[in-house]
């Protein structure tokens, strides 16, 4: 059975990340699978997401958690077989949840079957030609091509030993030197990912989350670009980097989209490239992806004026092509918001947080986080939740440093601990080995002693619980339309937000004061103590029924 027939689902979409590693184990390894998950899609069901998107699953050695794929067409043995990957595309569509899979077209795996063909057939052969091979800079080659730097640190640059075993050529590794990056003016590669799609497609998935797709295609020639970069990219003096958002991509994505427009149903193309909204908003025109993540609103701080700048800048450039907005607080990649909106001040996020670092205000974090889930779930569009989200689920911060998986945390030298604590497997039960996550009391990146009070049982049972607050926002963005309806604002003191959508007015207050309230019947309440009285506490939002909005 294929879920209802919307042709338009992914507008108004709520897309629940699942991080397959850390979800449910079913086979008891202590490393989640495939069949773990199927067997907990009910849980995502009545949480209220209309689809999922799964993390690479796909035959892999691990080197950036499954983002370094040997075979794009297949399921890694630790994840199960691709019998089980049909069980499970099968069961969440009899739950009426669409499934999108993770494309990671910017790089593979060294191990990638076209890569150590490369490696074999030596300089200047037509295998090489599929990646980035140079001969190196300097006397005897010995220095990179150019200067730029990984996005895990260190050089973007490893040099090869050849088959007579001298050194040779370098290859580019926009990440980790595992990752070699394909070369998108090949043709050769185009033909792979056009395999890639039509075999997950032919299998009924419903869309891709494309990895990194705004680097797939450098500038020609390489030049030099002294600057790194973190979070969303920005120009640098009127100039995008090399690496970075290159008119080419806009070729590759249209390429795509007319292979997926040749499948029933609407099937999706979900664009991670961290752009500013205006950037990110060119890549979602109506013959390329249908959406972008919205990384903008993803870094903001708790900040109101922050947050309505975001907002409307993030509408305004996509409604310019007639694309929806995305919204999303927490992936696989960043420190938790309910952590994030602990800390007082700036957070990094993606540098992880030790035993030893600055700990975040655990209950404000989870009180702020429940706000913003509730701001972010009353704007129009679709937006993405990760796993654990609908728990109130901490970023693990003490996590210890033997247990690290991370590649940036070796390859800056221990210096930046890395995105672990987001990845932790899930709880879902007070008691027993891992919390309900495995048979295994080991799972693969231990969890903190006290998750099983977060577990989804627990919640489950109480009213008051943030899994009941996302289940009751769900329930009522999906039968009010808040997800195509559109947004007004309305009139509001300083650190408030209030907006309108349809007959539901949305209000946050960033602040610490109470504030008064219209006068409305509440419909969600971010924490049970959130309205009453005629105000709205602060670090607290509400969504209100309001008959006359004048
Ligand atoms: C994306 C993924 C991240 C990965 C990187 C390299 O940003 O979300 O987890 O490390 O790409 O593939």
């Amino acid at each position: 059975m294929t879920p209802t027939d919307d042709h338009d689902w992914w507008r108004t979409a709520v897309i629940y990340q699942v991080y397959p590693r850390s979800f449910a184990d079913a086979d008891g390894d202590g490393t989640g699978d495939l069949r773990g998950i199927t067997g907990r899609l009910d849980h995502v069901a009545e949480v209220g997401a209309d689809a999922i998107w799964l993390s690479p699953f796909y035959p892999s050695p691990q080197a950036d958690g499954g983002y370094d794929v040997a075979d794009y067409r297949a399921v890694d043995p630790m994840y199960g077989t691709l019998a089980d990957a049909d069980a499970l595309i099968d069961r969440a569509h009899e739950l009426q949840l669409r499934v999108v899979v993770d494309l990671v077209p910017n790089h593979c795996s060294d191990r990638h079957e076209r890569f150590v063909a490369a490696l074999a057939a030596g300089p200047g052969s037509p295998e090489r030609g599929m990646f980035h091979f140079r001969d190196g800079r300097g006397v005897d080659g010995e220095l990179p091509p150019n200067d730029w730097t990984s996005m895990f640190e260190g050089p973007a640059w490893t040099r090869v030993t050849e088959s007579d075993g001298t050194p040779g050529q370098w290859y580019l590794h926009l990440f980790a030197p595992e990752q070699p990056d394909w070369n998108w003016d090949d043709e050769r590669v185009h033909a792979e990912f056009a395999t890639t799609l039509r075999f997950w497609l032919d299998r009924g998935v419903d869309g891709f989350r494309v990895d990194v797709c705004d680097a797939i295609v450098k500038a020609p020639g390489l030049p030099d670009w002294p600057h790194t970069t973190h979070g969303v990219v920005e120009p640098v003096e009127g100039v995008m980097p090399p690496m970075w958002d290159q008119e080419g991509i806009h070729d590759v994505f249209r390429e795509w989209r007319r292979i997926l427009d040749e499948y029933d149903g609407q099937r999706i193309l979900c664009a991670e490239a961290w752009l500013p909204p205006e950037r990110a908003a060119r890549i979602v025109r109506s013959d390329e992806m249908h959406q972008a993540f919205n990384f903008a609103y993803l870094s903001l701080p708790w900040d109101a004026s922050a947050v309505r700048e975001n907002v409307d800048v993030s509408l305004r450039a996509n409604d310019a092509v007639g694309a929806p907005t995305t919204w999303v607080l927490s992936n696989h990649d960043v420190m938790r918001h309910a952590s994030r909106y602990g800390y007082d001040g700036p957070v990094e996020l993606e540098a992880g947080v030790g035993a030893d670092d600055p700990q975040p205000d655990r209950a404000l974090g989870l009180r702020r986080a429940r706000a913003a889930t509730l701001l972010m779930l009353g704007l129009p569009g679709s937006a993405y939740l990760y796993q654990g989200e609908e728990l109130g689920l901490p970023e693990a911060t003490a996590l210890p440093d033997t247990v690290r998986q991370d590649p940036i945390w070796e390859r800056s030298g221990h210096r930046i601990r890395g995105r672990d604590g987001c990845r932790v497997p899930l709880p879902w039960t007070a008691d027993g080995p891992s919390f309900g996550f495995s048979s295994s009391a080991d799972p693969w990146l231990p969890q903190p002693t006290d998750f099983g009070s977060y577990a989804a049982d627990v919640q489950q049972a109480d009213d008051d619980s943030t899994l009941a607050m996302y289940r009751r926002a769900l329930d009522t963005r999906r039968s009010l339309g808040l997800g195509s309806g559109s947004m007004t604002w309305l009139p509001s003191p300083d650190d408030v937000l209030t907006w309108s959508n349809g007959a539901v007015v949305v209000v946050g207050n960033f602040g610490t004061d109470p504030v008064p309230l219209p006068v409305g019947e509440v419909l969600v309440a971010s924490v049970p103590d959130a309205a009453a009285d005629g105000v709205l506490a602060g670090g607290s939002a509400v969504w209100l029924r309001v008959d006359d909005q004048g």
